[in-house]
């Protein structure tokens, strides 16, 4: 493996499930891209946002405790994603899902870039948006709920980037989840309740996470819903730019990917 990569981790048992399943989960990869199509101005603008989380990705290194290089500092935030495909397509994953925040901003290389990289993989590619982004990318990620069937389970992307959910995107969660097949949840935001509030994420600001106690009633709606359904099994989230597995509600572990920027990645394998 790529010694510039660092992958944690975790499976997931489904009961009677046959065969095995293994995704990639990257998160906050922040991709700022230039290439011969951008703007000067852009360019300008984006150059300074890569150099900002030269610094930036430092400081949620040191806070949870991940490894830091020179090799870290020093790659881009295209290099970084990159390699991180390599890494899925050499260990024959069967989807890469990021948790939002790929690009920086919406700028058109960044998307120029996304398509042109994930075009002909041999794996599947799912993307929640993130707050730096726009709710759909043409080709990329798409508005609203998102769902890959895997015969025994499914995955389902919904938009938390703003920490609140629409309506219809609640509606259709609420009904996935009433058909009762297994489901791994992706989301941007994670969820903070007093089952993880003792931890590195529940120390973190409020504009980190959706908290039960505060949250608007779109927040209390997903809660309602999570703790009246066993459909979910496990939750997939970003945001925090860092690796940690907590339980909101009994039963159900929440696991926050490592950014993408450093290397990052968590890697989850699904089995019966
Ligand atoms: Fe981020």
């Amino acid at each position: 493996m790529d010694d510039f990569l660092d992958v944690y981790a975790d499976d997931l048992c489904i009961p009677g499930m046959t065969g095995e399943k293994t995704f990639l989960h990257v998160s906050d990869d922040h991709l700022c891209i230039v290439d011969d199509l951008t703007p000067e101005d852009e360019a300008d603008r984006l150059r300074t946002r890569e150099q900002f989380w030269k610094e930036g990705k430092k400081g949620f290194v040191g806070y949870f405790g991940e490894p830091w290089t020179e090799e870290k500092h020093a790659v881009s935030t295209g290099d970084a994603f990159l390699r991180l495909l390599g890494y899925a397509e050499e260990k024959g994953v069967d989807a890469v899902l990021s948790t939002g925040d790929l690009l920086e901003h919406m700028h058109d290389a960044g998307v120029r870039f996304l398509r042109r990289h994930l075009a002909d993989r041999p794996f599947d590619f799912l993307a929640a948006p993130g707050n730096h982004e726009s709710e759909s990318c043409g080709g990329v990620w798409n508005a609203g709920v998102q769902v890959i069937e895997y015969g025994d389970f499914r995955v389902v992307s919904v938009d938390d980037r703003q920490r609140t959910l629409a309506p219809d995107v609640l509606d259709a969660l609420e009904e996935l989840c009433g058909e009762g097949k297994p489901i791994v949840l992706m989301m941007h935001v994670p969820l903070l309740t007093d089952g993880n509030r003792d931890t590195k994420l529940g120390h973190m600001e409020k504009y980190y996470y959706i908290d039960e106690r505060t949250c608007d009633e779109s927040g209390r709606r997903l809660f309602a819903i999570l703790r009246g359904t066993d459909a979910v099994k496990l939750i997939l989230c970003g945001h925090i730019h860092g690796y940690t597995v907590t339980e909101p509600i009994p039963g159900l572990r929440q696991i926050t990917a490592p950014q993408g920027m450093v290397g990052g990645a968590h890697l989850v394998t699904v089995h019966g």
